[in-house]
């Protein structure tokens, strides 16, 4: 039996969902336990290329059971159509896929907020997803929100709807100047998606301590990355996730303790991205910044809103980091085949802010703003890793770019990604 964490090192995308759909394989049960439809998970399997907003990874393999556990926030219009197009396209979803009724439930109102919020921000506007996420979960913590218990339940929605919308009215309307929203008619609605979701709506944190008593294998599929937590990241350019998509959340998010976990993984590429604003010290403005974007299959544009990602060059210093208040235990490093059109590769091992070199990522969002890294240039390899399966099949000099990245992250790599197809894989050790 183990519980194995997966978490993103970076600000996201680094293909958690890739690597999860590997590991899958080799598990009982996949979940999600944070954040919502603001994520977007690529797999590419026989059945050809999904976008996953609120599934988990696991879903393609037919004897794999899937939670989403009460650390989420869940759009059911978004869940409900990820469902359906996952059943058109051949993947059977029920009876295998299993909603926490204590998730808490995205409401018509977050979606305006989130937008609104943005252009009231001007400037200092985050960049956010405009899903309504981070509405929901500042409603989570405030007390105000609806659980996927309750729009099961029509008695209980119309009680708590009884309060909150003339609340939230006053809000819309005196706040945001915007029209607001009829009790009714969110009362209609919401109770209709409670119905049409009940046959996936359980107690998980059952579920899954069922699970863990039967020895099960789990993995636990983290979402964003952690330069965009809360707590730890990039702060106010970070996402509102509560629990914390850090691996230390996923016990939260899921009901069980921290003593179960066994293992954190931790996916990174090869370098960075970020979509969203918000500082990043080794972003690349100019041509090499196009080539990591536009480089290797599958270019760099966010799966969730097509944005155009922001590129740099792989972070050390915020990587070593990250690693740390993880407790990562072993790292995948994904999308190796990109770097393969480049004569050199250029690594921050240190940032000098004004006059100081300093190898730890500062609290502060103005120094991190104004840090600038301090590279280590390592030879290219000018030629394709797509097709090598193991790591003495590949170039010295990747070879050479692999081993810098494992000794600068502090922990060893399980796994080399070198495209996004399920095979494009290079097992290093088992996980630790
Ligand atoms: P996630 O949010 O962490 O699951 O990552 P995304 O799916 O948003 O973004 C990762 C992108 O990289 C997707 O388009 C994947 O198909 C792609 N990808 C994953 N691993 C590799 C790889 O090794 N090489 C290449 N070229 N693409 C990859
Ligand atoms: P996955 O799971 C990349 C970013 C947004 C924005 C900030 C806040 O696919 O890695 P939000 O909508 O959450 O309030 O936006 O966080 N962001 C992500 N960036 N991948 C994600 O998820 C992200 N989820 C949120 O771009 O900068
Ligand atoms: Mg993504």
């Amino acid at each position: 039996m183990s519980v194995t964490v997966v978490i993103g090192g970076q600000w996201g995308d680094e293909g958690k969902g890739r690597i999860v759909d590997l590991l899958a394989e080799n598990a009982d049960i996949v979940a999600r336990y944070s954040a919502g439809n603001n994520a977007g998970h690529t797999i590419i399997n026989d059945l050809g290329e999904f976008k996953l907003h609120l599934v988990p990874a696991g879903i393609f393999y037919p004897d794999k059971i899937c939670f989403i556990g009460n650390g989420c926030v869940v759009d059911p219009v978004e869940l409900l159509k990820e469902i359906e197009h996952l059943d058109e396209r051949g993947v059977k979803v029920k009876d295998r896929l299993f909603l926490s009724d204590r998730a808490h439930v995205l409401m018509p109102w977050h979606r305006l907020i989130d937008v609104k919020d943005e252009e009231l921000r001007g400037k200092g506007a985050i960049g956010t997803t405009g899903r309504g996420v981070g509405p929901a979960f500042i409603d989570k913590v405030g007390r105000a929100g609806v659980r996927v218990a309750d729009i099961a339940d029509r008695e209980a929605l119309a009680t708590i709807l009884d309060f909150l919308v003339p609340y939230k009215n006053a809000v819309l309307e005196k706040l945001y100047e915007t029209d607001g929203v009829s009790a009714e008619a969110v009362l209609e609605e919401y109770a209709g998606y409670g119905q049409r979701l009940a046959p996936y709506i359980a107690d998980t944190n059952v579920l899954i301590h069922k699970a863990l008593e039967a020895g099960q294998d789990i993995l636990l599929e983290g979402a964003q990355g952690s330069l965009l937590d809360l707590d730890l990241g990039t702060y106010e350019y970070v996402t509102s996730s509560v629990p914390s998509s850090l691996a230390a959340g996923a016990a939260v998010g899921m009901g069980i303790g921290p003593t179960h976990i066994d293992t954190v993984l931790g996916v990174y590429k090869t370098y960075c991205t970020r979509v969203g604003n918000g500082p990043f010290p080794t972003e690349l403005l100019d041509e090499t910044g196009n080539m990591l974007r536009e480089g290797g299959p599958r270019p760099e544009y966010g799966s969730t809103t097509g944005r155009p990602r922001r590129c740099g060059w792989f972070d050390a210093v915020a990587a070593r980091f990250t690693a740390q208040v993880n407790g990562i235990g072993s790292a995948a490093l994904t999308r190796l085949d990109v770097l393969d059109q480049f004569d050199t590769i250029k690594v921050c091992t240190a940032y000098r802010i004004g006059s100081q070199t300093v190898k730890t990522i500062p609290a502060s969002g103005a120094e991190l703003a104004r840090a600038e890294p301090i590279y280590e240039e390592l030879p290219g390899w000018r030629s394709e890793t797509a097709g090598v399966r193991r790591f003495e099949d590949l170039p010295e000099a990747a070879q050479g770019y692999v081993q810098f990245i494992e000794e600068k992250l502090g922990v060893p790599l399980c796994l080399i990604s070198v495209g996004p197809e399920r095979e494009q894989a290079i097992s290093m050790r088992k996980l630790e």
